[in-house]
């Protein structure tokens, strides 16, 4: 590890909370947030307690806090039972928000479907009590692989309120990371549709589990039940698959929830890491919905009569926290669209805004830069063109969002009204840890500002010690929080040795570079470890190293990011083939056909931008690949660091050609 991270961004514009929300917010002006804070450190344990009973509904309340015996394998709230659906929708029966809408569920071609929380609920239970006739049971695992759709939501809520553990895989993953994961959680059940229909294109996903099962090592899986969305043609197994529709014929829509222990499973999210194999990342039930529900009312101070739209796809963590559970939890009406922002055109976003009133708004740094773009090209689809007025908070996750992106996103979308809140966290924090509050934090353009009340953050250097202020180092977490990662699913080691090294003092490392300016403000430089950020997703480039040289033609190959103006990211490889050099015409040939393959290995997120070959990698005499030095080269700067420790110094030159 180093910390030889320098700070390149100088942004000194502060722009302070809108005086009425000051007012109105439920965490109200920086009194209110110090008096959290002060309650927070002054005793966690009673903090967290208070959180607790206060916001959730308990089967069996809890006599302890924190158990911190077998750390850093914490539990929360260890002798204490609930259910998280019970708590995101049978809580609301009996309230008002019964009969509020739940869900608005816009399709890629415009169809607007809603259901209310009570409907929500029966159609939970009803697919809940299907699930529990197939004999599926608590502690069981469901790969679950499904567009954006009333659906998804309901699949997960429903293995929620059975304690059976959801692992969603994105439905751009191909059939070779469903495997994967298929095989490592050791999944019983998968639930799918035929097909998603996104951009106007209609894109197979059944198919895709029929492939990821035909590899082997499969055998676990008793049933395939999948959603019928585009009504495409699909491959049958009479003894193993089923139709949702068939599944719930004539179950009731009334289903007890299980009380499942505070630290059960939730639900397993693979995440990339510094190797080639995800972790599953496993979140606990009763911690990681109290973190997600306390954000809304906090960071998003979410009211019931918000209309809240968090675009990501559920497929990634912020579409557990901020799609499935927080915003149900919390009762609000939310937006769940199928569709991409550049359908029909780039102003999708904007219209939907305006239609359905959101005031809540919630993206990702990629998609703002590419909607610029868009709207610089063409006044239709700028924002400006609509009324976006309903609006009153506007969200940013997922990267460092630059400062012109930023002042961007609070001209035009937030008219200079809305707040930008820049949430930083991670799929291991299971909801936001560092992020402005909107009636509280003066807010500074590329700083995700201050933590949240409870999360003991900090920059340390290599031995745990905290840094002065201005320099670069480690940002970890110092305390447990009730939302952390429990481990990584079949890994506990990797868990111990990835995000608690010894040298930092048991601290929680959560990989990114940081540093704190003379305000205390947290401004994220980047990984420090091999893991990519391309449009706001995270990518080890190891996973990618090893797809490509699983390939015939591959010798070897080494992946890094290069900077880019849309994706924050882009992936550029160096590939050493098992034959000549390749030149001009073949070049691109071989190119085109690593480019598909990885998009088949892994998913098209992962196709490298860029392919460039060589006869050798730059190695140091040991035989470490100098990554270092190919950043340099991918990005098309001369080298000017000394490159006398390298075995073989002239492939440099090989590799800064582009053929
Ligand atoms: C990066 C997404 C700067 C960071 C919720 C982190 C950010 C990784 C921000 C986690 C932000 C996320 N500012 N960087 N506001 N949000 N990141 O697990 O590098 O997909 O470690 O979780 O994204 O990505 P993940």
């Amino acid at each position: 590890m180093t910390t030889e991270i320098e700070s390149i961004l100088v942004e000194n514009r502060v722009f302070p909370p809108p005086e009425d929300l000051v007012k109105q917010a439920n965490v109200s002006g920086m009194e209110g947030y110090q008096a959290l804070c002060d309650e927070a450190r002054r005793d966690p344990d009673a903090f967290w307690a208070r959180l607790a009973n206060e916001n959730l509904v308990w089967t069996k309340p809890f006599t302890q806090v924190l158990d911190e015996s077998s750390k850093p394998f914490y539990k929360f709230y260890p002798d204490g039972q609930m259910n998280v659906s019970a708590n995101c929708l049978d809580k609301h029966l009996g309230t008002p928000t019964e009969n509020r809408t739940a869900l608005i569920f816009e399709a890629d071609d415009g169809k607007v479907t809603k259901v209310t929380y009570k409907e929500l609920l029966a159609r939970v239970s009803q697919f809940a009590n299907a699930l529990k006739a197939q004999g599926f049971k608590t502690g069981e695992r469901a790969v679950i692989y499904l567009p954006m759709s009333i659906e998804a939501v309901v699949a997960m809520q429903a293995c929620a309120r059975l304690g059976i553990i959801h692992s969603v895989v994105f439905g751009g993953f191909s059939a070779k990371s469903i495997h994967e994961r298929t095989v490592d959680v050791g999944a019983t059940l998968i639930i799918t549709a035929d097909a998603q229909i996104r951009g106007g294109k209609t894109i197979a996903l059944k198919s895709a589990v029929d492939e990821a099962l035909a590899m082997g090592g499969c055998d676990a899986v008793r049933k395939v039940i999948t959603y019928k969305r585009a009504g495409s043609d699909v491959q049958w197994d009479a003894k193993r698959d089923l139709w949702w529709h068939d599944v719930i014929q004539g179950q009731s829509t009334d289903c007890p929830p299980v009380a499942v222990d505070a630290d059960h499973p939730l639900f397993i999210l693979y995440t990339s890491g510094s190797t080639g194999k995800p972790k599953g990342v496993q979140h606990s039930s009763a911690g990681f919905l109290l973190w997600s529900l306390m954000t809304m009312k906090w960071t998003f101070d979410a009211k019931p009569t918000d209309v809240f739209w968090c675009t990501a796809d559920v497929g990634w963590v912020t579409g557990h926290s901020y799609v499935t559970y927080g915003p149900l939890a919390a009762g609000v009406t939310q937006i769940v669209f199928e569709g991409v922002p550049t359908y029909p055109d780039a102003g999708r976003f904007w219209k939907m805004i305006q239609e359905h009133k959101v005031t809540i708004f919630y993206t990702a740094p990629t998609a703002i830069r590419s909607l610029t773009k868009a709207s610089e090209a063409d006044a239709k689809v700028h924002p400006k063109s609509f009324d976006l007025s309903s609006l009153r908070i506007i969200g940013s996750v997922g990267e460092p969002i630059n400062p012109e992106a930023w002042v961007w996103y609070y001209n035009n979308v937030g008219n200079q009204r809305c707040p930008v809140i820049d949430t930083w966290w991670q799929t291991e924090t299971g909801a936001h840890m560092i992020t402005p509050l909107p009636g509280v934090t003066p807010l500074k353009p590329g700083s995700c500002t201050l933590p949240l009340p409870g999360i003991d953050a900090a920059i340390v250097d290599e031995t745990g010690e905290e840094v002065e202020r201005g320099k670069g180092g480690f940002l970890v977490i110092r305390r447990p929080w009730p939302s952390m990662i429990r481990t990584i699913w079949g890994d506990p080691e990797r868990f111990k040795k990835t995000y608690f090294p010894e040298e930092l003092k048991g601290y929680y490392l959560a990989g990114d570079g940081a540093q704190r300016d003379k305000d205390g403000y947290f401004w994220i430089m980047g990984r420090i470890d091999d893991v990519l950020n391309v449009s706001g997703h995270r990518l080890g480039t190891m996973e990618v190293e090893s797809a490509l040289v699983a390939h015939d033609m591959v010798a070897e190959a080494a992946v890094v990011g290069r900077p880019d103006d849309t994706t924050g990211e882009a992936v550029v490889a160096f590939v050493v083939l098992n034959g000549p050099l390749p030149q001009g015409d073949d070049a691109a040939a071989v190119a085109k056909q690593l480019r598909d393959w990885v998009a088949k290995e892994i998913g098209p997120i992962a196709k490298p931008r860029e392919i460039r070959f060589g006869e050798n990698l730059p190695k140091t005499r040991s035989g470490k690949i100098m990554r270092r030095l190919l950043r340099v080269v991918a990005k098309g700067e001369p080298i000017t660091q000394d490159v006398s420790t390298l075995e073989n110094p002239g492939i440099l030159d090989q590799l800064s050609q582009v053929r």
